[in-house]
């Protein structure tokens, strides 16, 4: 495991942290999931709030036996790193010179730090930016990409959540999103301008934008505190295909981005590898290419359908500057028909659980 990064940054890093129930299985299918278990969150709705009121996406009546947990993503990191040392596994961080070397034959290989490693496979899971994907030549992959013409201010805060379930707000001035960690860490969300300066959001000011887009309904007080992170996300949909050249296989973000609404992210990753990781195993116990051959298919069902999920939630619940009356009265409608339709609130609910694993074969 080579890594650009530190461990620290690694480790500290906030992210995303709503796991799909799929998600929570894999982690604890592979003995990963002890302290995800004792201090996860479990929930089994959301609030979509607009118009003045708030409506309940119950998943205990929509998908039963199926919920998310709710859980850092960097914790997650955590843990996978720790199980890895602690089975002798050879990590290293901080290694900035990475390169990919005959990845369209039999004996790929890394070079990195004056160092070289033999590889039968390689898997890219260096995220966007990383050296994997750009090492395929040029002409194989096909790309298709969507820019969304606002982004996320992320905050974590030393405050006890002011609600019990995740509330997806959408108002007249932007979206937010009440999140949260613990029971004594918030996480919140606010849309802002794509090129947003953060030096422009002192903590008074994300406080009061954040009560004028949540404190909508009748009775809701936003409780406040600490601000203890502070970020921008950018917001970009983009998909690479296939996610497989010779030896070299996609995983995660090398291979596809969601914007953050929903949190499809690290979700799709972990199935990503899962998939990967049942290839690899059939490989060295039949010596069958097969599932290994299939893998950039297997994947990219999935990944095509939380594309188009993470782009709908997004488009429901944004501001567009661009926006025409009829766009916006399209959009209310269909919160009115998610909202009042058991049909299209389940198609909602069993999207943001996760469709399991094999459905979309
Ligand atoms: C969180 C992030 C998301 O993108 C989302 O849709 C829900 C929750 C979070 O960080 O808690």
């Amino acid at each position: 495991m080579l890594e650009l990064r530190s461990r620290d940054h690694a480790e500290k890093r906030v992210r995303a942290g709503v796991l799909e129930q799929g998600t929570t299985d894999t982690l604890v299918e592979a003995a990963v999931g002890e302290r995800l278990l004792r201090e996860g969150l479990p929930h089994r709705g959301i609030e979509l709030r607009y118009g003045g009121a708030g409506h309940r996406i119950a998943f205990e009546k929509l998908v039963p036996g199926r919920a998310i947990t709710v859980y850092g993503q960097q914790e997650v990191v955590k843990d996978l790193i720790a199980a890895r040392l602690a089975d002798g596994g050879d990590l290293r961080f901080d290694v900035d010179d990475v390169a990919l070397h005959a990845i369209d034959t039999d004996h790929p290989y890394l070079t990195f730090g004056g160092e070289r490693l033999d590889c039968d496979f390689i898997a890219g899971c260096d995220g966007f930016h990383g050296v994997s994907r750009p090492s395929i030549p040029e002409g194989v992959l096909t790309e298709y990409e969507r820019e969304y013409p606002f982004a996320w201010l992320g905050i974590l805060a030393r405050v006890k959540p002011s609600a019990e379930e995740l509330i997806y707000a959408r108002t007249e001035r932007g979206f937010a999103l009440h999140s949260m960690r613990s029971p004594e860490i918030s996480r919140f969300y606010l849309q802002v301008a794509a090129d947003e300066d953060i030096a422009e959001w002192p903590d008074d000011r994300i406080w009061a934008e954040l009560k004028a887009r949540l404190e909508t309904v009748p009775g809701f007080v936003l409780a406040t505190g600490e601000i203890i992170d502070k970020g921008v996300t950018p917001m970009r949909s983009f998909v690479a295909e296939p996610m497989q050249y010779g030896r070299l296989f996609l995983a995660g973000d090398a291979a596809h981005i969601v914007p953050p609404t929903g949190a499809k992210g690290l979700n799709l990753a972990v199935a990503d590898v899962r998939q990967l990781t049942k290839a690899l195993v059939h490989r060295y116990e039949t010596g069958s290419d097969e599932l290994l051959d299939g893998y950039s298919k297997a994947c990219l069902k999935r990944v095509w359908r939380a594309q188009h999920f993470s782009w709908w939630m997004t488009t429901l619940l944004h501001t567009f500057d661009s926006d025409d009356a009829y766009g916006h009265r399209l959009q209310l409608s269909y919160l009115d028909y998610v909202t009042s339709s058991e049909a299209a609130a389940r198609t909602l609910a069993e999207n943001y659980v996760g469709l399991p694993y094999g459905s979309l074969e």
